[in-house]
């Protein structure tokens, strides 16, 4: 397996943001590959230039198709090409909501506006008509609300005196062409990324009852029962020990279950030096397609196997029934 991520790129028009990707792709340590340029135009000039660079290319136009069939044309497409995301790239469809939702979290957009300012079309136009001092670009996630999705990264470009929507556009475009392959780089990057996965490791542990974090060795450590009788129920661990594993080490039941989770999923979890005898496993996060709810549940078992009677009670309770 190939450690990058494969995207798929979606134009309508020129492909210039396209033409960007493709070429920072190129450059060492970029960790994804284009495997696909798309387009419900089949004369978009960016096509060519796919073609040209070896890159598959797909073209389906949208006229005479419901959009919901056309949707379903371009995403045929990127299946076949084993694209783990798409990268909307001045790609002038609203797609179906379905669709959208199919990509969740894996489907990003870049848009000419400093949003949550000028959502929608016009935009230079409509930020030189308010006498803005600077438009800009912003790369966020697709959602079905139009260009509300979370913003992962954005550029500011100044106005100056005599712009004209076009002129604008096109300064716009040199702060696009810089921001948008770094941020797909950042975003499909993530799951290796030690402080990403420690943050999601943090929110999912601190969101337990009564629990807190403190330093252990050196590693984030997630106690449960108060600043005095605290005990741990979750580590996270960064390449410990000659380890190549981002991991969140939680507790299972028994010794037995450790080594059987280790030899049967060698691919999941592992048995981390100097902690494995009392039965602590480690869940490896810096692979692609973490599962983060059974992450989330063994946080919560682990949690359950330390925490004070008085807290645990009640999910006792619960599942007597
Ligand atoms: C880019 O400026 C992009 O932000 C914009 O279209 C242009 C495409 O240029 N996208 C939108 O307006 C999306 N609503 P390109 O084809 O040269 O990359």
């Amino acid at each position: 397996m190939t450690d990058k991520a494969r995207i798929a790129v979606f134009i309508s028009g020129a492909g210039t943001n396209m033409a960007a990707l493709v070429y920072a792709s190129r450059i060492e340590g970029c960790p994804y590959d284009v495997a696909l340029v798309a387009s419900n135009d089949p004369d978009a000039p960016g096509l060519a230039l796919a073609a040209a660079e070896g890159i598959a290319t797909f073209a389906q136009s949208h006229k005479g198709l419901t959009r919901e069939a056309h949707d379903a044309a371009m995403e045929a497409a990127v299946i076949a090409a084993g694209a783990e995301y798409i990268v909307l790239a001045g790609y002038m469809r609203i797609l179906s909501d379905g669709f959208v939702e199919r990509w969740a979290g894996r489907m990003l957009n870049i848009h000419p506006s400093l949003l949550p300012l000028y959502k929608g079309l016009d935009t230079h136009a409509r930020a030189l008509e308010a006498g803005d001092s600077h438009a800009g670009t912003s790369v966020h996630l697709v959602t079905p609300e139009l260009d509300a999705g979370e913003v992962l990264a954005q550029l500011a470009v100044p106005i100056v005196p005599g712009d004209t929507p076009e002129s604008l556009a096109n300064r716009v475009k040199f702060a696009e062409h810089q921001l948008y392959p770094r941020a797909v780089a950042d975003y499909v990057g993530r799951w290796r990324d030690p402080a990403a996965l420690l943050q999601r490791v943090r929110a999912l542990a601190l969101a337990l009852p009564e629990t807190d974090e403190r330093e252990s060795h050196g590693s984030p450590g997630f106690r449960v029962g108060g600043e005095k009788a605290g005990k741990f129920f979750a580590y996270f661990a960064d390449q410990h020990h000659g380890t190549p594993h981002i991991a969140c080490l939680v507790r299972t039941g028994s010794m037995d279950e450790l080594l059987n989770l280790v030899e049967s999923q060698p691919d999941i979890y592992y048995k981390p030096a100097y902690y494995g005898a009392s039965g602590w496993v480690g869940i490896i996060l810096n692979r692609p397609g973490v599962d983060w709810d059974e992450v989330a549940q063994w946080l919560q078992r682990s949690w359950r196997n330390v925490a004070p009677k008085r807290l645990t009670r009640l999910m006792d309770a619960a599942d007597a029934f």
